[in-house]
């Protein structure tokens, strides 16, 4: 019987998802489906029941559902109880749900193996403190770097996340305006400023030409950030595509057994 998968969120329809997931599958010559399943937040448990009830096998957690799923598993992955938010959901056949976290290990193989990027012993800069940002400081941690700094608008967030991870590594909170005074080797923007077109008043002097610049968020044409870190002088500026693909790929290897090849699906983003 065809297993099937799907992705939840809301809204939903902008998801490349199915797209990743239906192209992992035909290389893997796995018999699936995914879909991409719209589910508002006032639904979000009796929804979930239903797919459970159909016999859905996994599914990923986007937008806004990746906190309030941690409370509707059964049981959660050592790094999904860290970043306190679930992107991967695996259903087995008693119906019990395991909640993962992919986020942070998609991001840094494609930080470190994609874009060559290395995290150990180097200095980086996380700009926001919000959900994003819990999902990533676990697996950035793990690389080993010299020091990872949060920097935010709301300074008292960067400063909650930075005691709550402070034993898995050397972790800082800045002020925006404390930043120019700071070198870096990566510098990711991990605000939701972009979506709305802005950059936040980040200082522009934490731009160096040797400094590699990363947008977890991703667009057809240069994000805001992206634009505004070229502008000042950035040379090695990328965008969350490969982030998306990867963290598909350990989503996928969690409920098949297979990690797909995912240099063909990067060869044809932006
Ligand atoms: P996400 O899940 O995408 O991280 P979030 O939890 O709402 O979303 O967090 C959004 C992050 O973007 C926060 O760090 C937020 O800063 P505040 O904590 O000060 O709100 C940041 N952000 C959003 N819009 C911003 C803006 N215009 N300027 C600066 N920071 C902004």
């Amino acid at each position: 019987m065809t297993d099937r998968y799907g992705v939840i969120g809301h809204p939903i329809a902008h998801s490349k998802s199915p797209v990743i997931h239906r192209q992992f599958a035909e290389q893997a010559r796995q018999d699936l489906t995914y879909d991409a399943i719209d589910i508002a937040p006032e639904h979000l448990t009796t929804e979930l029941n239903a797919l459970i009830e159909s016999g859905v096998k996994g599914l990923n957690v986007t937008v806004p559902h990746k906190n309030a799923i941690v409370d509707l598993v059964d049981d959660l992955s050592k790094r999904a109880k860290l970043a306190g938010a679930v992107n991967t959901i695996s259903i087995n056949s008693k119906g019990a749900l395991r909640g993962d976290n992919t986020d942070g290990v998609g991001l840094t193989r494609d930080l470190t193996e994609n874009l060559g990027i290395k995290l150990a012993r180097r200095q980086l800069l996380i700009l926001g403190a919000g959900g994003a940002t819990c999902g990533i400081v676990p697996a950035l941690l793990g690389e080993r770097p010299e020091g990872l700094t949060i920097a935010n608008r709301t300074s008292e967030k960067a400063e909650d996340l930075a005691e709550r991870f402070a034993e898995l590594g050397p972790v800082y909170a800045c002020r925006f305006d404390a930043l120019a005074d700071l070198e870096f080797d990566l510098i990711i923007n991990a605000t939701s400023a972009g979506l709305s077109g802005k950059v936040p008043p980040f200082p522009a002097a934490i731009i160096t030409p040797d400094v590699a610049c990363y947008d977890l968020s991703y667009s057809m044409s240069d994000t805001p950030f992206c634009h505004w870190a070229r502008k000042h002088g950035a040379a090695d500026v990328h965008q969350g595509w490969g982030m998306l693909v990867e963290q598909a790929a350990e989503s996928f290897l969690i409920w098949r057994g297979v990690r797909p090849d995912t240099a063909p699906i990067r060869a044809h983003l932006p």
